[in-house]
């Protein structure tokens, strides 16, 4: 194991340097130690009615309220889901079922998690700044009296630029008084896809204005396929999944025990520790981009730099290909992404490159370097000298 700063153990990585924090993060070894029990003596269906059942269900409603604490919500806002594309997929299909003839306005950057479900619906894209940022007066001319749910991410998997939640949320309140006087008008909700900002940002649901947040496990050193959706007290969603009423009837199913412990473990340790881990990722950013811009004259840094994750570096490498690089990197142990995981294994060039303006050539010759707890500067260091040898 190895120690780092934030001061938590991490799965040596045989001489590995990974740089693929946004596609996934390594089981925190204290998520493994609670959920472990839940796999093995606490194995009971937390619905039945004995005494070591009930403290199976203790242990899932201190997991709720611990999720909920993060977020500022109440435990009964709290859905737990089997991740981050399940969270999303209900939030939009969970409000959009109910009003067919409405429309969902989303950023042109979201995860394919928001724009596959949006896509069954009126739907309608939200341009973005060339820095990835929305553009607040597109989103101003988008918002219809139709418009029933606004779904923009906190902080983009792909160029980790950060999205101004407060004023969209300002925004749609505007809209919201507009309806007001209206008794016919529709409600309108806004959105937020945590999945990747959990490690850095302050989750809390009222200071953001969201009515809904989804929150990823197998990106904050959780378990993959653990997640949970948060939903506003009032705002009432059409199940995906129907049966047996578990998560108030919202998502069926007896529960993923030892995922939602899991989840609720790393989602407090992330937060715990998330000013020190986010000051400490961005000194290694700064000193990244000092020497891209001395070693790598030629490299363009994608997305803002002042709105973005700090543990995201996101480069065009000009007329390089960046599968070539990818192979590159990996034969000498650095294991980097050219986007997100979905796009990747297309092959076809990305959705959030091309709604910044990137041509689909600079989209191709571009490569993401996410940081986490294990990264140190030397491994920045390695992998920036590769960059300069094979650039
Ligand atoms: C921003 C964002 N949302 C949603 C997802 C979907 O997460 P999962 O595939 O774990 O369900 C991801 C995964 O990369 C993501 O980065």
């Amino acid at each position: 194991m190895t120690p780092t700063k934030a001061g938590c153990k991490l799965p040596k990585m045989a001489k590995q340097i990974y740089l693929d924090y946004a596609a996934a993060t390594p089981l925190d070894p204290k998520v493994l130690l609670a959920m472990q029990p839940y796999f093995s003596n606490q194995f009971y269906n937390p619905s039945a009615t004995y005494e070591p059942a009930r403290e199976v269900q203790k242990a899932l409603l201190n997991a709720r309220k611990t999720v909920a604490h993060w977020l500022g919500a109440r435990s009964s806002e709290i859905i737990f889901t089997a991740g981050g594309t399940e969270a999303n997929n209900l939030a939009i299909h969970g409000i959009l079922r109910q009003y067919p003839a409405a429309n969902i306005v989303v950023s042109g950057i979201e995860h394919e998690s928001v724009l596959k479900p949006a896509e069954n619906y009126n739907y309608r894209v939200v341009k973005l700044k060339p820095d990835g940022r929305i553009d607040l007066d597109d989103l101003h001319k988008q918002l219809t009296e139709q418009t029933v749910l606004v779904s923009v991410m906190q902080a983009n998997n792909e160029i980790g630029t950060i999205q101004p939640l407060r004023e969209i949320a300002s925004l749609i309140n505007k809209q919201r008084q507009k309806r007001r006087a209206k008794p016919q008008a529709l409600p309108l909700y806004f959105h937020t896809d945590a999945a990747q900002a959990a490690n850095y940002l302050d989750l809390h649901v009222a200071r953001l204005g969201v009515d809904m947040m989804t929150i990823n496990g197998g990106k904050i050193y959780g378990p993959k396929q653990s997640g949970a959706l948060y939903v506003k007290a009032g705002i009432k969603l059409r199940p995906l999944v129907q049966g047996g009423g578990q998560e108030r009837g919202q998502r069926s199913g007896t529960e993923n025990v030892a995922a939602i412990i899991g989840l609720a473990v790393a989602l407090n340790q992330t937060q715990t520790i998330r000013h020190q881990e986010a000051a400490r990722l961005s000194q290694l950013q700064q000193a990244c981009w000092t020497r891209i811009a001395a070693d790598l004259p030629t490299a363009a840094v994608n997305g803002s730099i002042k709105y973005r994750l700090p543990n995201n570096i996101h480069l065009t490498l000009a007329g390089q290909d960046n599968e070539r690089l990818l192979i590159e990197l990996d034969e000498r142990g650095i294991l980097a992404a050219a986007g997100s995981a979905c796009s990747a294994s297309e092959q076809i060039p990305s959705h959030v490159l091309r709604a910044i303006g990137l041509s689909d050539s600079a989209a191709r010759a571009s490569l993401r370097l996410s940081m986490g707890r294990g990264t140190t500067k030397s491994m920045i260091d390695q992998c920036l000298n590769v960059l300069k040898q094979l650039a």
